[in-house]
């Protein structure tokens, strides 16, 4: 026993390390991206689980940048078995990012424990996507690859030896005594014997996050159908209401490209059969068959917790933990017996009849029913790994077995984490507050997540069409019925605007679709924090100097909290209304900006007050913005149709943006079956002239003649 504790000691100070020598310890691994390892490797990581490979190519077109921080200054020991990290701060950072808050953006100042869990109201890292990453407005991130219950420290705690120690000052007397004096570093105590981080470059907010999703591989691409409008039916719909609710869809002239499918599907659920009920579903194939021929398809409700009354429980037996969630087993899916079990039931009874995608549940929390910590797993991965990778590993096993069929979905997931970028999952929740959903939407764009601010139910007309409009300027344009059967028409009175914000998204197919194209390629986030809002506009205070008002443009608009308002893609700006609200401040970065709607001038780095009615979803366009659109339809269309194109510009500036197009449905972009188009504008006084120059015209699915329309014309 003694001369364990012995050897114990020998090890913590082997593992007791101060990154000084920054030449050997950090490794380059792509432009702007260095990695280092603290202490004693983890079997698990959250990017290792995650299992994306880095887009090493795109990532080389990135502009090369130094190692963005001070190295002397980035301390890791391992002290007790416990990873402690310390990295430096300056006066003026601001830190987004650590995970999906849904009532703060900047992070500097708070503690936070990262753990996947539902949200529980407050932005202590309990939540559905608690990643280790943060962005400073410095021009820089920080990721930790642990599967841990990291607690972030970011700018709270006081060094004896701090590089910038805060003034002291004595509370009998001086009014500025504050109870939370200035911290000068973000620490992390890591509950694990070893860590991974990495440090990505920018210079620019988005060039961090770039290389953040470009390391894991690129962000998604959904397929078009992805992109509509989707409907989730009453929990216990049987096939024969869910056709009548699509033909009502019909009836209302009302987009819709697939169904939810909520767990009445399920012979049981919670724990989930993954077997079709037969008095509700008689004939799954045939259903899903009759979906098709509407152009419909249908996602499937889950939580992976297995169910006694399903065939795969003894199967699965071997392969589970040590407890059950509500009488389920619980899969180890690190294990690959555990995957290719459920892969061939699930491939078999769904995916084969025709299913598009899942809605993975319940892979978050609450702790009450989730397995506790003491739980254990056949693999050996302990429960506090297993509930940080848990939703990273049912969505890549999924995602997986629709690649193998070269078939893209595109489905919900309630847990993620680092690592994610290029999953087709888009995170929700049962939280509900409209403008901490909106607030959840712009945080997605810092962690590689993304995130749909769905539509259940509302008290008034008013915050329905609200809510319809916010949703539909999101990932995911979904109304989730599952509980109360509530309908795009519940509202007669606002149906007419309800309808047309979903027919605008339809509209706007060809630049949502290119704004995920460059997610991928790019790593651009489609829906993104202002704070991303382009390369020059939010430059970081180290380029641009510190902030102040005389030498730096942009410091109001860098330093405040934005709240409520995001970008779309590289050109609109989206300002949401909320129920009872008449009228909001619209923050305009640098450049002129121009109502979408009428193509008026609205104003130039400034905050501008709006009072929009109620038929409209305030969204503005940068000078010179190129919007291609699409007629309006209630369908996205097939890989064979070609549409006619409205290009729309915007302003009085020249202007160019790229018109991305695939088949829409399969993954041989990947081999080169995709087609870009540059967009060009140019402005000569009163002249304004477009044109188009297509590569690879037999992946583009518009017709070559196009009809331009000049919003700002005078
Ligand atoms: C919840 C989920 C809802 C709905 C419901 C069905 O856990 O968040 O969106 O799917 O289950 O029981």
């Amino acid at each position: 026993m003694k001369s364990k504790h012995i050897l114990l000691l020998i090890s913590y100070c082997y593992c007791w390390f101060t990154v000084t020598s920054p030449a050997q310890s950090w490794e380059t691994i792509a432009p702007g991206i260095w990695k280092t390892s603290v202490g004693e490797a983890q079997p698990i990581t959250l990017v290792s689980t995650a299992g994306a490979s880095p887009d090493l190519e795109a990532l080389q077109k990135l502009s090369p940048a130094d190692f963005p921080l001070d190295q002397k200054l980035i301390k890791a020991e391992v002290i007790n078995g416990k990873v402690h990290l310390r990295f430096p701060l300056q006066r003026n950072e601001e830190l987004f990012g650590l995970g999906l808050q849904f009532k703060t953006h900047n992070q500097r100042g708070r503690i936070m424990t990262l753990h996947v869990d539902h949200y529980g109201g407050q932005d202590n890292g309990r939540t559905h996507a608690p990643v280790p990453f943060y962005v400073s407005t410095a021009g820089y991130g920080v990721l930790v690859d642990a599967a841990r219950y990291t607690t972030v420290y970011a700018g709270t705690g006081v060094r004896t030896d701090a590089e910038e120690p805060p003034v002291l000052r004595d509370r009998n007397t001086d009014k500025a005594w504050e109870a939370q004096p200035y911290s000068d570093a973000v620490e992390m105590l890591v509950p694990a014997d070893g860590t991974d981080i990495y440090v990505f470059a920018g210079p620019s907010m988005l060039e961090v996050v770039q290389r953040y999703n470009l390391f894991n591989g690129g962000g998604c691409l959904p397929p078009k159908w992805g992109l509509g409008f989707t409907q989730r039916v009453p929990t216990l719909y049987s096939d024969q209401d869910i056709l009548k609710e699509v033909s009502d869809f019909e009836q209302h002239d009302f987009p819709l490209d697939f169904i939810g499918v909520e767990p009445g599907w399920h012979s049981m659920a919670y724990p989930c059969t993954f077997e079709w009920d037969e008095t509700r579903f008689p004939d799954p194939a045939g259903f899903l068959g009759k979906l098709r021929e509407k152009g419909i398809r249908a996602n499937l409700w889950l939580n992976p917790y297995i169910s006694p009354k399903g065939s795969l429980y003894s199967k699965i037996q071997p392969f589970a933990g040590s407890h059950t969630v509500w009488n389920g087993l619980v899969p180890d899916f690190t294990l690959e017996k555990a995957r290719l079990l459920y892969k061939e039931h699930f491939i078999k009874n769904h995916i084969d009849p025709g299913v598009s995608g899942y809605k993975i549940d319940e892979v978050d929390g609450y702790d009450q029913w989730l397995w506790p910590d003491v739980a254990t797993f056949p693999s050996g991965t302990s429960a506090e790994e297993m509930r940080q990778v848990y939703g990273l590993l049912v969505q890549r096993m999924t995602a997986e077995w629709f690649r193998e069929k070269n078939q893209r979905t595109y489905g919900l997931v309630r847990a993620s984490n680092a690592g994610a970028s290029s999953f087709p999952y888009v995170v929700y929740n049962d939280y509900y507050s409209h403008k901490d959903f909106i607030t959840a939407l712009i945080n997605s764009s810092f962690i590689g997540v993304l995130w749909t601010p769905e539509v259940r139910a509302s008290k008034t007309a008013e915050e329905w069409l609200r809510r319809m409009q916010s949703v539909c300027f999101s990932p995911m344009a979904m109304l989730n019925a599952w509980a109360d059967g509530t309908k795009p028409w519940t509202f007669p009175e606002v149906e007419a605007e309800v309808r047309a914000v979903a027919q605008l998204r339809m509209r706007l197919l060809p630049y949502l679709y290119t704004a995920f194209a460059r997610y991928h390629a790019e790593g651009i986030p489609p829906f993104r924090a202002m704070q991303l809002f382009g390369r020059d506009e939010y430059r970081s205070s180290k380029e641009k100097g510190q902030f102040n008002s005389t030498d730096n443009p942009y410091a109001a608009y860098a330093t405040k909290e934005i709240r409520y308002q995001y970008m779309m893609g590289d050109a609109i700006l989206v300002a949401p209304m909320f129920a009872e609200e008449t009228s909001r401040e619209v923050v305009l970065p640098p450049g002129k900006w121009f109502d979408f709607y009428t193509g008026e001038y609205v104003g130039e780095r400034e905050v501008i007050t709006i009072t929009p009615g109620l038929e409209h979803i305030p969204l503005f366009v940068k000078d010179g913005g190129i919007v291609p659109m699409i007629a309006a339809r209630n369908q996205m269309p097939g890989p064979d149709e070609i549409l006619p194109l409205e290009i729309r510009h915007y302003g009085r500036s020249s202007g160019q943006s790229t018109l991305y197009d695939d088949d829409g449905t399969t993954f041989n972009y990947e081999q080169g079956a995709f087609s870009w188009a540059t967009m060009r504008v140019e402005v000569n006084g009163d002249d304004l002239r477009g044109s188009i120059i297509i590569e690879r015209p037999e992946h583009f699915n518009y017709a070559q003649e196009v009809r331009w329309i000049f919003m700002s014309r005078p």
